[in-house]
């Protein structure tokens, strides 16, 4: 279908934020498993129940705007989801996973962050104002998850270095 208006434009959109969240409620439990710091895995177990909700956010938004999702592929976090395999076939030791992950959970944030700023901006400029407020919802937990992510991957970081220092002078 040709898209020619903001509105169907907004509505693609959606559908890719809907895409992104399947993709990334996939990818989380992985992530959990993988992580050996407590509260890396603590922050991914919470974003994976934020992530729920943020899918039956989505799911109002449509219901509120009277539209159906499309069915679409958000290749922004698949490229994302990709590279994390791509990692995998680095062999990589267990503290730079544990660091890679990380700054992959800080990419994927971010990817978020500037996918639900544009949502909310759409949103308001066609006047859909309840759409907007729980798209901003959905933003500010991304928001908070980003800089959550950032902090740790500082940590995560220290810890890499020191595992390489051992490593070195074994
Ligand atoms: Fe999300
Ligand atoms: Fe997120």
């Amino acid at each position: 279908m040709p898209i020619s208006s903001t509105r169907e434009l907004f509505v693609h959109e959606l559908s890719d934020a809907m895409s992104a969240e399947q993709q990334i409620l996939k990818m989380l439990p992985e992530l959990q498993k993988e992580a050996r710091h407590s509260e890396l895995k603590q922050a991914l177990k919470e974003h994976e129940q934020e992530t729920k909700q943020q899918v039956k956010n989505l799911q109002a938004v449509f219901k509120q705007i009277g539209e159906q999702p499309e069915e679409t592929t958000c290749y922004g976090v698949k490229g994302l989801a990709d590279e994390h395999k791509a990692l995998h076939e680095e062999q990589p030791s267990p503290e730079m996973l544990e660091l890679a992950n990380v700054s992959g959970a800080a990419k994927t944030e971010h990817y978020e962050l500037v996918m639900y700023t544009g949502l909310v901006q759409m949103a308001k400029d066609l006047g859909e104002r309840d759409a907007a407020q729980l798209l901003q919802a959905n933003l500010d937990q991304e928001k908070a998850m980003a800089k959550r992510v950032e902090a740790l991957s500082k940590e995560i970081g220290k810890q890499a270095k020191a595992a390489e220092r051992e490593t070195a002078g074994s």
